[in-house]
């Protein structure tokens, strides 16, 4: 049965067409815009290279104005059918009824969201925010999201898996939970990509991948799931995440080392929150989870620092080794006025136990006094470096891939143990 309307084809390729536009209209302008961004202090060095040379900084910011504008253009091709007369309509396509402003609710909704995001991320790059202030700026971007999902439908329960059914039933009501779970998934989603930072080409490359995954992922219910609610779940998410992949991929393509621009904060907080967006109003936010595997394992390897059990430095991006040009992990030693509590050290004890942990000095009662910075990119350059910066990056790029076809088997292979 043809699932997806012929209407809904039209909107699919129209939005293929404006995104690959988007994708050429970045890949043209951001170089003529690095200049003009090095004039306004937007820039930064990348200490990796040899001679430091200064980048222009937040170039994310063009990208995401890019695809403001072309969602601006495309909203009205979701309802492209409900333009020829509603009469004649009617009889041709049996879904169609009485134009759902719901559907443009969310739509418009969406858009504040990722907007408020990419103004909120820029306030961060130019002011240079401090983390107890920004950890809640995704947060603040999401309420006009999570008024809409609260307005609209408002479905607070989940489904349980089938070993704590016995126990608490087969749905259980989150109710305001619900809202705290989707805040949390906001801001985790957008800080988590931030922090997976520091080479060049990381940021947008593994957005890159996961907005890809979730291209496949939309895809493969929009063509194989009978059951329309989610078929128009899915459209929804894949006419946000086109655009997002064509801008992307030109932001990449100059990010990629050596790199000529950095993307900035506000590019990790656009992309993060498109991604929560789409998972959040698709439906499919526990399935994006899974694209986010290696961003949660950074984001519990990095704990121990973020919650400052062990001295965190402003930066704990990789070393370079001035003879080689490779890149070596970046270490930390305690800091002298404050020395790591046992907290701190049991962390690292329990890291290096299950050999997450690569330790460069010992005192003499056998604390950990050195060891490599608590990063996924560290991490991989303690086992496989030294490494050349671009290797880095395909080796973390290979990770999110690897990650993602896991996802895909745990949804589509395992789910059926536990739903
Ligand atoms: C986050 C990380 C920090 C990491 C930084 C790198 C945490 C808590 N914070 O901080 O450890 O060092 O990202 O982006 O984990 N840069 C390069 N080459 C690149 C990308 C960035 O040299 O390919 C440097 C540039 O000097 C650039 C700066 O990193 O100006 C950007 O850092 P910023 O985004 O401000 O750092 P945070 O996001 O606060
Ligand atoms: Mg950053």
């Amino acid at each position: 049965a043809a699932i997806v309307s012929k209407g809904e084809h039209t909107t699919l390729t129209i939005s293929v067409i404006m995104s690959i536009i988007a994708g050429l209209c970045t890949f043209t302008t951001l170089p003529k815009l690095k200049d003009t961004f090095i004039k306004a202090n937007l820039s930064g060095r990348d200490v990796l290279k040899p001679s430091k040379p200064l980048l222009p900084e937040t170039l994310g910011l063009p990208t995401a104005i890019i695809y403001l504008i072309t969602l601006f253009l495309f909203i009205p091709f979701p309802f492209i059918n409900w333009f020829e007369g509603a009469n004649v309509v009617h009889e041709q396509d049996p879904h169609l009824g009485t134009f759902p402003y719901n559907k443009l609710g969310e739509i418009l909704s969406a858009i504040l969201a990722i907007q408020s995001m990419i103004l909120l991320g820029f306030a961060d790059d130019v002011l240079d925010v401090r983390w107890r202030y920004k950890v809640w700026f995704p947060a603040i971007a999401g309420i006009p999201l999570m008024i809409f999902y609260y307005t609209n439908k408002g479905v607070t329960y989940v489904v349980m898996p089938i070993q704590l059914r016995p126990y608490l039933g087969d749905l259980v009501d989150l109710g305001p939970l619900y809202y705290v779970y989707m805040a949390m998934l906001i801001i985790f989603c957008t800080h988590s990509i931030n922090i997976l930072a520091g080479i060049n080409g990381i940021e947008a490359g593994q957005s890159l991948v996961i907005g890809l995954s979730v291209i496949a992922n939309d895809l493969l219910y929009v063509f194989n799931n009978p059951d329309r609610s989610s078929v128009e779940a899915h459209l929804f998410s894949l006419y946000f995440i086109i655009p997002f992949v064509g801008v992307t991929s030109a932001l990449l393509w100059h990010n990629w080392f050596p790199a000529t621009l950095f993307v900035g904060d506000t590019y990790c907080y656009f992309a993060g929150m498109t991604l929560a967006v789409v998972g959040i109003l698709g439906h499919f936010s526990k399935t994006l989870l899974l694209f986010f595997i290696p961003q949660i394992f950074n984001f519990l390897y990095s704990c121990p620092q973020l919650f400052r059990l062990v001295e965190c430095p402003r930066h704990r991006m990789p070393r370079i080794d001035p003879d080689t040009g490779l890149l070596k992990c970046s270490t930390v030693r305690p800091n002298d006025k404050k020395p790591m509590g046992t907290l701190g050290n049991m962390a690292l004890k329990l890291l290096r136990a299950l050999g997450l942990l690569k330790v460069f000095q010992y005192d003499n009662e056998g604390r950990i006094i050195e060891c490599n910075n608590l990063t996924l990119l560290n991490l991989v350059l303690a086992y496989f470096g030294p490494m050349s910066e671009r290797n880095t990056t395909v080796a973390i790029l290979i990770i999110q891939t690897i990650a993602s076809l896991l996802a895909f088997f745990i949804r589509y292979k395992l789910v059926h143990l536990v739903y």
